[in-house]
């Protein structure tokens, strides 16, 4: 099984700035004939407050001619932390205009799993029955492999790295998260957010950042991180085992967001640094 990973498209039909990047992704999606396509997260640019984005992101990803699943990211569901707090308003819009924010598709051999990784953290009732549903869906899986997706990566540095603010999980549900993919033998957690490519590993589970297909962030990030700061995508090839690549996407311009952050994001989210 080929899964062609995309991430924050932040597409918007009122901020057009990174729009020009779709058509040339959607062209070398055709040209990868993947058997299923997974959005990453921050689909759009302010999904977290405007009802237009989430629909506009979502038409475009239904023209990809692909199978398809997608789950949030800070810009479409909001940011715990900033004026932009997850909320049930936030997550119910999701839900309503683009589809769950957390999924299971068994497809041959292998569980595929997205999560909704803005909820990590909250401690509310959302994160509850999400970690419930986590544990049942790895406890059921038989015989299958498992492949976890979700927008923000379980760490930058180290897994037993503190606080990391907006870029990671936090440490608790981290090692949460960390045991149970070890528990069930994940082959795999893919994630987005940070616009950087990098391959690495969480214990036994390989861990993949793909890059962004919009921009890449320059001195305002304020911290080194490891992998690539590039534009492109990210492959999966499932089989008997995992097998990941970073992708080059032809056409993609590889915006800075450091020229139009003032223009781009919403005024909430510049309290902090935020992808
Ligand atoms: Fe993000
Ligand atoms: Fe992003």
């Amino acid at each position: 099984m080929k899964i062609v990973q995309i991430t924050d498209t932040h597409l918007s039909p009122g901020k057009c700035h990174f729009n020009g990047n779709w058509g040339p992704l959607a062209e070398w999606v055709e040209c990868e004939q993947p058997d299923l396509v997974i959005h990453t997260g921050d689909l759009t640019i302010d999904g977290a407050d405007l009802a237009e984005d989430l629909v506009y992101a979502k038409a475009l990803l239904d023209t990809l001619g692909v199978p398809c699943l997608v789950v949030p990211g800070n810009h479409d569901v909001g940011h715990a932390g900033t004026a932009q707090p997850v909320d049930a308003a936030r997550l119910a819009r999701w839900r309503d205009l683009v589809g769950p924010d957390r999924w299971m598709a068994d497809r041959g051999d292998w569980r595929l799993i997205g999560l909704n990784s803005l909820l990590l953290g909250l401690g509310d009732d959302e994160e509850a029955a999400q970690l419930e549903w986590l544990t049942q869906a790895l406890a059921m899986r038989g015989d299958r492999r498992v492949a976890v997706f979700g927008h923000k990566p379980l760490f930058l540095d180290d897994a037993g790295e503190g606080e990391t603010g907006y870029w990671g999980a936090q440490p608790a549900p981290r090692r949460t998260l960390l045991d149970l993919f070890a528990a069930h033998d994940v082959a795999l957690y893919a994630s987005g957010h940070l616009h950087r490519g990098w391959i690495g590993q969480g214990g036994t589970t390989a861990l993949v950042w793909a890059p962004a297909s919009s921009f890449v962030v320059g001195a305002m990030a304020g911290r080194v991180m490891p992998g690539e700061s590039v534009v492109g995508a990210a492959i999966h090839h499932l089989g008997s085992d995992v097998r990941s690549e970073l992708a080059t996407v032809p056409g993609l311009i590889p915006h800075l967001l450091d020229d139009v952050m003032d223009e781009v994001y919403p005024a909430a989210v510049q309290e902090g640094v935020s992808r």
